[in-house]
């Protein structure tokens, strides 16, 4: 189950992500906005955020008009690792070296087509492991140590 939101930056190109979902059979839960109205991100990217770390979803997908203050805000919630990608490169590694668990989207930077193949790269890439696990075990334990 992959989880997905918005604020009013994301709503277009939200629609077009759960509408190639719908295609793919690939099952989402939509935490919002249903409606294109001005919302605040991090209102959206908590309880997304929330919803992978407790497993509920395998990864999140977070879209707000450059993805930047959603990463900030997921980022923020224990075992998330949120990525803002706006290159194919970035969304392979930040799956193979980073374990990236929510990727995140600009909908004002980004083209609808662009966007879905960082999307279908997101979801596809393994993670590698290996001396990756120990520098992913590095940032979780930051949230250990600065509390
Ligand atoms: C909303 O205008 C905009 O600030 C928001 O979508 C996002 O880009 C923040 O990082």
């Amino acid at each position: 189950m992959i989880a997905i939101g918005c604020d009013h930056g994301g709503f277009e190109l939200k629609n077009k992500i759960i509408a190639y979902f719908k295609e793919n059979n690939i099952p989402c839960k939509d935490f919002g906005i249903a409606v294109c109205e001005s919302v605040d991100y991090p209102d959206i990217a908590y309880p997304v955020a929330k919803s992978v770390a407790a497993g509920e979803c395998e990864k999140g997908i977070l879209i707000c008009g450059t993805g930047i203050g959603m990463s900030m805000a997921a980022n923020k919630v224990k075992g998330i690792r949120a990525a803002v990608c706006t290159d194919h490169f970035s969304a392979r590694y930040t799956r193979l070296h980073n374990d990236a668990n929510i990727l995140c989207l600009g909908g004002r930077v980004l083209g609808d087509a662009f966007a879905l193949e960082l999307v279908d790269l997101f979801l596809n890439t393994p993670f590698e492991g290996g001396r990756h696990q120990n520098r992913v075990d590095k940032i979780h334990a930051i949230e250990k140590a600065d509390r």
